[in-house]
């Protein structure tokens, strides 16, 4: 039976990329020429992947292509013809040929067959096997008549594509009554560090839906490890997490690691705000304060200390350079300083004081140096000053004496003049 599909497949397939000689593209091309431009079934069709590839519409759909002009041996007679397609039919008609590694190999010695296997392991197959149609399946996220390649920059699945394709069901309250209460978000994604990430800067390293939720996954979090997604990418801030004391809270009571400080979809730029009690991240969870309150100041205090001291060093390294003093020796201090600083902002994730300030001690000392550094050149700026005013004082003092001295020598001239006379 296999081998027969096979057969079919490979003798239906025509030649690539032209205009296609097929009963039914021929037929149906004429009944979307009466829809209006919008509705058009078949307007992208020929940069679909597969007409690309040389199928045709009996490849997805079964029928006679060859009969033309006559739709009951194209379709209705036809026992091929599959009719109708269920959102079920669906997936199982992309996965007859998207999941057979011997017929997928023929085209592509990289392309991966776990699409369907990875798709029924997401709570949107999980849900079609209930029954629940309303879930995305195959063409909902990859489009129909007009399939792209997935690095083809108008693939409705291309990065910077994702989230609104996510969001054509995900962000409709009216779609998901019933369903998911929140269709929150596509709003607070774009919100966030990652979105504006992506989508403003078109920084493609930052994550769109798919990276977190997996491409056919979109696993809910109690499948697959969507808890550690995080520390995919930021790996340092997960090192640290995972040798705090609070890792081993977080793992026996079930708390995510980053999401319960961060957030998942609207993460914003973090603060050395973050650690203040009010309005920061702990007292979500510590109202009584204690201990943590109290560990959440002295890491505070250790960030304050070395960002006031930078201010105040990059402060006065600027004055210095206005005055037209020599500092680039210092910049390498700022530099130093500003460095431990960023690293300490991660090193916050130990949760720990000591490690915190084993962090920022490079940035501590380097500080302390750039501030001493532009001090001793403003010192010496106003040195110089004092230096050039007295020696100014000095040249005219020494100026007015010569001037008296030559006034005295003349005068005694003429007095010795008139003598002679
Ligand atoms: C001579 C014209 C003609 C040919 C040839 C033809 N079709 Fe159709 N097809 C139609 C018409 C008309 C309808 C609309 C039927 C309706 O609205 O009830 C249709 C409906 C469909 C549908 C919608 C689902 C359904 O069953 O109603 C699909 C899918 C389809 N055709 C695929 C094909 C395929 C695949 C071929 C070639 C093997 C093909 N057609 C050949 C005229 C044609
Ligand atoms: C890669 C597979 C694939 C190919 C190739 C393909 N189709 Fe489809 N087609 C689908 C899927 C999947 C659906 C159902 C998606 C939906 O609208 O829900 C569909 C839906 C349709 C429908 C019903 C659309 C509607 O909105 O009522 C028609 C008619 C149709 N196809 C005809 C064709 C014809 C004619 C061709 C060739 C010109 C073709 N298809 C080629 C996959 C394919
Ligand atoms: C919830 C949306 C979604 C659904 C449903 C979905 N896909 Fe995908 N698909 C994606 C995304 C996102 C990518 C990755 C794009 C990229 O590589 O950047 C992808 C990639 C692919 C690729 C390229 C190879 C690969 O695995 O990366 C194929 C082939 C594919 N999908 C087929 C399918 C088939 C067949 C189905 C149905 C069984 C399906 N997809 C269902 C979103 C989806
Ligand atoms: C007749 C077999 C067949 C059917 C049916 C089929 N595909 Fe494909 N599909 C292919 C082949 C072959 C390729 C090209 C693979 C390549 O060259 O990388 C392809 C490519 C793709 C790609 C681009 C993959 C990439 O690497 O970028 C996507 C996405 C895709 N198909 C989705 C679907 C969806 C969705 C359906 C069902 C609506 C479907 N396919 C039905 C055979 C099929
Ligand atoms: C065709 C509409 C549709 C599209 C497109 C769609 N989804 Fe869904 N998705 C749903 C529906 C409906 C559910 C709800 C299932 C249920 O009843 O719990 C769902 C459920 C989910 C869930 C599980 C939520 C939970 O915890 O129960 C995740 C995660 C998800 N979708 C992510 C995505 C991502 C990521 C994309 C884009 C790559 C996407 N979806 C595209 C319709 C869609
Ligand atoms: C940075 C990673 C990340 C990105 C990007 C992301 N998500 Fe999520 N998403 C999560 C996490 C983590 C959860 C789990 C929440 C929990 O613990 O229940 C989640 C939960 C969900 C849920 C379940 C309902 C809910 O809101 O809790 C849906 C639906 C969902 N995401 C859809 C999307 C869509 C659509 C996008 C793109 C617009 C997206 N996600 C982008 C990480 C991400
Ligand atoms: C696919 C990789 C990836 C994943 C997964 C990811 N991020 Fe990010 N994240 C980035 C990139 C890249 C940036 C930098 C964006 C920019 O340029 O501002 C970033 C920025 C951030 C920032 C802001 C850092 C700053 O100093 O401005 C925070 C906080 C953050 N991510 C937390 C998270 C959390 C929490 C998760 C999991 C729910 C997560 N990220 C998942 C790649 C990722
Ligand atoms: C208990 C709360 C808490 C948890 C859990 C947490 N963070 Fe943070 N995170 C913070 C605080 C507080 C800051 C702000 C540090 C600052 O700027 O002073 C921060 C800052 C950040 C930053 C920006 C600074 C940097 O490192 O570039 C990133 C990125 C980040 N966190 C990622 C993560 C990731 C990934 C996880 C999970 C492994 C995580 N965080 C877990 C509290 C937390
Ligand atoms: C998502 C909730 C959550 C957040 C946010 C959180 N913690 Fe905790 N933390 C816990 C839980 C649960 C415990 C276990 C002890 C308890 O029940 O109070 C704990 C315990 C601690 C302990 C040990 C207390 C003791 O008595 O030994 C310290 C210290 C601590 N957290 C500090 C912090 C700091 C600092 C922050 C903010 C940067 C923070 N926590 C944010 C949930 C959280």
């Amino acid at each position: 039976m296999h081998l027969i599909v096979l057969l079919y497949f490979i003798t239906s397939v025509n030649t690539f990329g032209q205009q296609p000689e097929d009963a039914c593209y021929q037929c149906h091309l004429e009944i979307d020429q009466d829809q209006d431009a919008d509705d058009r079934l078949f307007k992208n069709y020929l940069q679909d992947i597969h007409v690309q590839r040389g199928f045709g519409c009996a490849d997805c759909h079964g029928g006679d292509p060859e009969a033309f002009d006559d739709e009951d041996a194209a379709m209705w007679d036809n026992d091929s013809y599959l009719g109708e397609l269920s959102p079920l039919d669906e997936v199982k008609m992309c996965a007859k040929c998207h999941s057979n590694p011997t017929f997928m190999s023929k085209f592509s010695v990289s392309v991966s067959v776990d699409q369907e296997s990875q798709y029924w392991s997401s709570k949107h197959g999980q849900e079609l096997k209930q029954g629940n149609e309303k879930v995305a399946t195959c063409s909902d996220c990859h489009g129909v008549h007009g399939i792209l390649a997935t690095d083809n920059p108008n693939s409705a699945v291309y990065d910077f594509n994702v989230p609104k394709t996510c969001s054509k069901c995900h962000s409709s309250k009216n779609y998901m009554a019933g369903l998911l209460d929140k269709t929150d978000q596509y709003d607070d994604y774009v919100n966030s560090v990652h979105g504006v990430a992506l989508l403003d800067k078109q920084d493609v390293a930052a994550p769109a839906c798919n990276d977190c939720h997996g491409n056919h996954g979109a696993a809910p979090p109690e499948i697959g490890s969507i808890k550690e997604i995080c520390g995919s990418c930021h790996a340092q801030n997960r090192d640290l997490f995972q040798k705090s004391h609070l890792n081993k809270i977080f793992k026996d009571r079930g708390i995510p690691q980053c999401e319960s400080c961060h957030g998942n979809h609207r993460i914003l730029k973090p603060s050395d705000n973050y650690l203040k009690w009010d309005g920061g991240v702990c007292v979500k969870c510590h109202p009584a304060g204690g201990k943590p309150k109290l560990l959440a100041a002295e890491l505070f205090n250790i960030l304050d200390s070395l960002n006031t001291q930078l201010e105040s060093a990059n402060l006065l390294v600027e004055q210095a350079e206005i005055k037209g003093m020599e500092i680039s020796e210092l910049y390498f201090s700022l530099e130093e300083a500003h460095n431990a600083l960023i690293h300490s902002r991660t090193a916050v994730h130990s949760f720990n004081k000591d490690f915190l300030l084993e962090a920022a001690r490079p940035g501590l000392t380097a500080s302390a140096d750039a501030l001493a550094g532009a001090q001793a050149s403003l010192n010496e700026f106003d040195f110089r000053r004092k230096g050039l005013f007295g020696a100014s004082l000095i040249f005219s003092f020494l100026a007015l004496l010569l001037y008296l001295k030559i006034k005295q020598v003349e005068s005694s001239k003429r007095k010795d003049t008139k003598h002679e006379k």
